[in-house]
């Protein structure tokens, strides 16, 4: 069902991949509910040609930039005023990778050249498109920017190694830059945790279908689909929450408030 909650609004959808992608349902929703957009992804994820489906489905331009490029980033900034003769009125940064999870390193023995681009391109990629907007004034008055995160930012969580670390940074950064745009331009910054989903991303960490039903079992609802994070974030772009900022929000069906469940006490007794 749609609500035309983000009629006549703008905006760039980063890190739609595949079907799966958390962002490509992002994509699908934003346009339902009346949206216009622009989708981007790194050139080599634009190598594999499933975007150009989702681009023609929601009749968007696709415009390639590698988030850890200042030059790529303001390329497609330029391009997006040129595209909509204005402004953009959301973000959404769905982007994530760890080389020390792609190589399955061990935290504890982390090579920090694989640390450094996995930060790089998991966390201070929001730092970077946050500046970058801000100098270009890309971003209208009362404009959003949604990033995603997963609670091993509060929590060890085995496997999910320095993504962990990358999601801390990322969530501080939604609060830092949430005051300055706020108070610069009324723009909104926060994050929303989501359950574990399967995706290409998520699928990367080590023993993840153990942390699906794990999560299952911790959540009075249930884990979050990639559909229901859709639902909310287009919330977040909407006018609905104009006055929510700096805030890491949990869209985990309960999961972050629950101690422990009759459900899991009843499988560690067998
Ligand atoms: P995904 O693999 O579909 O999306 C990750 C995206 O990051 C891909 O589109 C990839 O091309 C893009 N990317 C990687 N390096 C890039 C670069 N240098 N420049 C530009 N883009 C780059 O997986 P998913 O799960 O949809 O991930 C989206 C976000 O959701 C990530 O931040 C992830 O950490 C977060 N998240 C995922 C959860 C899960 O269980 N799948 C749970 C909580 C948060």
């Amino acid at each position: 069902m749609a609500f035309n909650l983000l009629q006549g609004k703008k905006g760039i959808i980063f890190g739609a991949l595949n079907e799966q992608s958390i962002a490509w349902k992002v994509a699908q929703r934003a346009v339902q509910e009346g949206a216009e957009i622009v989708l981007s992804n790194a050139p080599i994820a634009l190598r594999m040609g499933e975007l150009n489906k989702l681009a023609e489905e929601c009749n968007a331009p696709v415009i390639a930039a590698d988030v850890t490029s200042n030059q790529d980033i303001e390329n497609l900034l330029t391009k997006t005023q040129e595209h909509f003769n204005g402004g953009v009125d959301f973000i959404l940064h769905s982007i994530g990778m760890s080389v020390n999870v792609r190589k399955n390193i061990p935290y504890p023995e982390n090579n920090y050249d694989y640390t450094f681009k996995g930060f790089d391109i998991s966390a201070l990629s929001l730092h970077r498109i946050l500046q970058l907007a801000m100098k270009q004034d890309v971003i209208n008055e009362w404009g959003s920017v949604v990033a995603l995160s997963y609670i091993a930012a509060q929590r060890y969580f085995p496997g999910y190694n320095d993504m962990a670390d990358n999601k801390a940074v990322l969530e501080s950064i939604a609060r830092n830059f949430g005051y300055e745009y706020g108070l610069k331009k009324k723009v909104r910054v926060n994050t929303i945790s989501q359950s574990p989903t399967r995706t290409t991303a998520g699928s990367g960490v080590k023993g993840f279908d153990g942390f699906i039903e794990f999560a299952e079992k911790m959540s009075p609802l249930g884990n979050a689909d990639a559909d229901q994070c859709a639902d909310y974030v287009v919330t977040l772009f909407s006018d609905l929450t104009r006055m929510v900022t700096m805030q890491n929000l949990y869209h985990d069906g309960g999961f972050s408030y629950t101690g422990v469940t009759q459900a899991v006490i009843d499988q560690m007794g067998k």
